[in-house]
């Protein structure tokens, strides 16, 4: 596939909606066809189910029905969107991937990591992002912001998993890091407490020496 895959992960509250957008016009300003997708969503299907995954009123969703949903609506997302898109060549910038699911199913939830591999090859066919930045911040300092966003921005629907403890998005943030740690050739950390443009700067540079190696 001609297009570059690249994937954005971290806590809540770690800024990546903004460092996406930020980048998203670095890349057309170099003439890049750019698209801008997330998970779970990224088609109308998956919106829908982004609904009920992240509605705070579903407390009873049982783990595993958690897991099958976020992988129903990556295989729609796969198809729909971002197969298509890396087949015309385009750079796909996305909110989060197979690793959240490894990171928040897996390490925050406590199922198996081995039996979520299993699935994201069923359902990605062992598609892999080219290169996966890692938002890194403490728990307490990224769900506070995430918090404070969703009130200033009437975002209670899609607050259960704000919701969960600090304890939880303490063991997600330590899965994303051991996820890194395991693949350093795919992943990039990016210390994400800096000024936004700072961080931008450092991540305008990743991307440049990516697309520099492609020439
Ligand atoms: P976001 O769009 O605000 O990042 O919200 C998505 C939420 O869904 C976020 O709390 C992380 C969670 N999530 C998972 O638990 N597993 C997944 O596979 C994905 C993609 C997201």
């Amino acid at each position: 596939m001609a297009g570059v895959f690249i994937t954005f992960e971290g806590i809540e509250g770690s800024g990546k909606s903004t460092q996406i957008a930020l980048l998203r016009d670095h890349l057309v300003r170099l003439g890049r066809t750019v698209v801008l997708t997330r998970e779970p969503g990224g088609t109308p299907i998956g919106d829908q189910i982004r609904k009920v995954l992240l509605d705070p009123a579903n407390k009873a969703m049982d783990p595993s029905a958690e897991l099958l949903l976020y992988a129903a609506s990556r295989s729609q997302h796969l198809h729909e969107v971002i197969i298509p898109a890396l087949k015309k060549g385009a750079m796909v910038l996305c909110d989060r991937f197979s690793d959240a699911t490894l990171a928040y199913q897996g390490y925050g939830r406590g199922l198996s990591i081995a039996m979520i591999r299993d699935l994201d090859r069923i359902v990605t066919a062992g598609l892999r992002p080219r290169l996966t930045v890692l938002l890194d911040i403490d728990a307490k300092t990224g769900v506070g912001r995430a918090r404070g966003r969703n009130s200033s921005q009437n975002l209670h629907a899609e607050a259960r998993f704000e919701n969960e403890a600090i304890e939880f998005h303490s063991r997600v943030r330590d899965g994303y890091l051991a996820l890194a740690r395991a693949e350093p050739a795919r992943f990039r950390l990016v210390a994400a407490g800096g000024t936004p443009e700072a961080i931008h700067g450092e991540l305008k540079k990743v991307v440049d020496e990516l697309l520099a190696k492609d020439r």
